[in-house]
């Protein structure tokens, strides 16, 4: 079955959020993988509590404050990295089937885009660094709605622009709680299990679980 609109994720899905420390991993020493692990979990719980609390601030801002936190939590690594990480974090590398994937899902007449807690700003500079902005047709920032997923305004704004009905999209993410939250806003939903993770959210389940973008149709 085709969809109308494939509408993907981006930090996680898209984007390696690991990369940035990766990047560089010399210089952090051997807690890189803890700094980065409590970097991404950081962001996310301040997006959910902000989201709920309705006092926003966008994810770059918690994308820092996550980082500083990080920091804090992880002696070892030097603080003076700080700016090379978050430049590296918005220029992330894409998982390597990305262009792909998404050239051929182009390719079938369907809009191809990304729906994303991530800044206008981020998001911009993530598709220009990985050269997907010529096949990518739109990129949905929560920015103008000033919340976070899941909070279905957020999924809504694809079906809202593209005018159709939640069951014509089809939405990938590697995050199993946006998942859900798309799964419960309508969308037909594959989770990307790139992490090998056991399933959660058993009552909003997705359609189809994959190990990477490859099999999306
Ligand atoms: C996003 C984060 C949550 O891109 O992965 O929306």
């Amino acid at each position: 079955m085709a969809y109308a609109a494939y509408v993907f994720d981006a930090y996680g899905t898209l984007f390696d959020v690991h990369a940035a420390v990766r990047r560089h991993a010399d210089a952090i020493g051997p807690d890189g993988q803890q700094l980065s692990d409590i970097w991404r979990a950081k962001q996310l719980e301040y997006s959910w509590t902000r989201a709920l609390m309705r006092e926003w601030k966008d994810f770059w801002a918690l994308t820092e404050e996550a980082l500083d936190h990080a920091f804090e939590r992880v002696p070892s690594a030097d603080k003076s990295l700080r700016a090379d990480l978050l430049d590296a974090y918005f220029k992330l590398d894409c998982y390597k089937e990305v262009p792909a994937v998404l050239k051929a899902l182009k390719a079938t007449g369907a809009r191809v885009a990304i729906l994303s807690n991530g800044s206008v700003a981020m998001l911009d500079s993530a598709v220009r660094n990985a050269a997907l902005d010529t096949v990518i047709d739109d990129v949905f920032s929560v920015d103008e709605l000033r919340t976070f997923k899941t909070d279905p305004a957020v999924y809504d704004m694809v079906t809202t622009a593209y005018r159709l009905y939640p069951d014509a999209v089809s939405f990938q993410s590697s995050n199993r709680w946006d998942v859900a939250g798309a799964r419960k806003f309508g969308f037909r939903t594959v989770w990307i299990n790139r992490a090998k993770m056991p399933d959660e959210y058993k009552d909003l389940s997705p359609s189809l679980i994959l190990p990477d973008l490859n099999g999306v149709e």
